[in-house]
């Protein structure tokens, strides 16, 4: 198994498991145990949401699924099925976008999408996983594919398996694989008294 050796440097220790997630495009062979793959989506299932609607849904297929599995990945742009194809599982992330309880907009239902998400990135990780969310999908190619009925959105692609050798990758992707990962200073988006202000809690 590939263990990316570039865990995430933060400017405060964070746990583990966080500066260990990270989104591989070079993934192993090795099919994803069932056990596994249903700890994700249970991990998904305990995602905090607005009134509790869960309005997250999934279209997911292992790579022996082979129908299917071609069928999800025709939804990705070429971009990205170009190496999410080397990828075990793949799936969409599908928003409801009303409320099951009184019929109105919920203006929140791909916030917590993206929560179930990143929810099972984190129990991929700890288990030794890594998941890849793609936005370069084809929304109206997945509603038509997997007639996903109207009041509901397809949001993102997902890439899941074991990270595998960047070795497999273009030379292009190899190189953004083994980049130093980056990210924008915390005093740049937490703000206090007023927007821009960094917060004392994070101001340098
Ligand atoms: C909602 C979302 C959409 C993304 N879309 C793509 C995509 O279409 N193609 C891709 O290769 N990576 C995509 N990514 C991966 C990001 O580029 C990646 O998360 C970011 O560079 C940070 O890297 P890290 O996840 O390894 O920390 C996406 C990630 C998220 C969360």
């Amino acid at each position: 198994m590939h263990e990316r050796k570039n865990p995430a440097p933060t400017e405060t220790p964070i746990h583990e498991i966080l500066t260990h997630r990270w989104s591989p495009r070079a993934f192993d062979a090795r099919p994803v145990e069932r056990e596994k793959l249903r700890a994700l989506f249970e991990a998904a299932r305990w995602s905090a949401s607005s009134y509790n609607a869960q309005p997250w849904y999934f279209i997911v297929a292992t790579r022996d699924e082979a129908t299917d599995f071609k069928k999800v990945l025709e939804c990705f742009v070429e971009f990205n099925q170009g190496w999410a194809k080397s990828a075990p599982v793949v799936a969409i992330s599908v928003a409801g976008m009303t409320f099951q309880h009184n019929g109105q907009p919920n203006r929140h239902s791909f916030h917590d999408v993206g929560q179930a998400a990143a929810t099972m990135a984190l129990q991929a990780t700890a288990l030794g996983l890594q998941v890849h969310q793609m936005a370069g999908i084809l929304p109206d190619k997945a509603r038509e594919v997997f007639h996903i009925p109207e009041g509901y959105e397809a949001v993102a692609g997902i890439a899941l398996g074991y990270p595998g050798d960047p070795a497999s990758l273009p030379d292009q992707l190899r190189e953004r694989e083994l980049a130093a990962r980056q990210r924008k200073p915390a005093s740049s988006f937490v703000f206090g008294s007023e927007w821009g202000k960094p917060s004392p809690i994070v101001a340098k």
